[in-house]
């Protein structure tokens, strides 16, 4: 990106942009530079009830950060908070107390609508289950984020179909969601998850439903594109070898997060 562009005529923001990733990135590895988006989470805490009366503490203030082209492996036991913490991130579900910024904006105290429109269009989700219209196709399925943030037909068809030929189904593209494998269908849901280029991606066990050799393909897959895309990536994960794909990895326990290395 750098290179290209310092080979190429600089326009005033390119220049701005470029000293902005020299002053950020002056410490990390060059391949982490154009840090466009950066997500801040500070202190987030969130209880549950629990039926007996009591009250969970799930997370007891959450902290830390991650910037565009990033990708942030979540670790922790079953029961941790990994899932609770994404679905807060993704504006699914409200936190007691904490911030959480994507750039200028305030997830964690948007309004109904506001979330909606961050949801739709800067927030990419890849689920464990797919979550895939097993009666659409695999393109109808793709473009339909495209569709709700009020994209037209030709051009959600069009970047679809793209989509689709990066994760290596071009070919799959008219089949019914519902009859593809389950590696195949995962794969729609990334190339779902990242055809609105959302500055955020969210990915909560995406290979949690796969087989061992499955699984591989399809995290590389996720971490290739959304590397390539310079979305802030953070992959709640229990499979080691795509924890290790990541650039850094964040332990969940006792409620608050710790780098742990990679
Ligand atoms: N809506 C809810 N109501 C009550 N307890 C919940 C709710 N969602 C999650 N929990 C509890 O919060 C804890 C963390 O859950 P979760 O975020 O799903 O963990 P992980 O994804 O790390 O396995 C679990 O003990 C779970 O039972
Ligand atoms: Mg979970």
């Amino acid at each position: 990106m750098k290179k290209s562009l310092e080979s190429g005529v600089r326009s005033p923001e390119s220049e701005e942009r470029l000293r902005a990733q020299d002053s950020e990135s002056a410490n990390s590895e060059s391949r982490l530079r154009t840090p466009d988006s950066r997500l801040v989470v500070e202190g987030v805490r969130k209880s549950f009830r629990n039926p007996s009366g009591g009250t969970l503490e799930v997370l007891r203030g959450v902290s830390f950060e991650a910037r565009a082209g990033e990708m942030v492996a979540l670790v922790g036991a079953s029961g941790s908070g990994k899932t609770t913490l994404l679905h807060m991130l993704g504006g699914l579900e409200e936190a007691d107390a904490g911030s959480a910024r994507l750039d200028d904006f305030e997830i964690l105290r948007a309004g109904r609508a506001e979330l909606a429109r961050f949801r739709g269009r800067e927030v990419g989700f890849v689920f464990q289950f797919h979550h895939l219209l097993a009666d659409l196709s695999a393109e109808e399925n793709v473009a339909l984020p495209l569709l709700v943030a009020r994209r037209g037909w030709r051009e959600a068809r069009a970047r679809a179909a793209e989509m689709l030929g990066a994760v290596g189904l071009a070919a799959r593209a008219a089949h019914a969601a519902g009859e593809l494998s389950g590696g195949e269908q995962q794969r729609v849901a990334i190339a779902r998850a990242l055809v609105t280029r959302p500055r955020l991606v969210l990915a909560d066990e995406p290979t949690g439903n796969l087989d061992a050799r499955t699984g591989a393909e399809v995290g590389a897959l996720l971490a290739d594109l959304s590397r390539a895309s310079r979305a802030c990536v953070l992959v709640a994960t229990h499979n080691e070898e795509l924890a290790r794909t990541c650039d850094r990895r964040l332990l969940l326990r006792e409620g608050i997060v710790e780098e742990s290395g990679v």
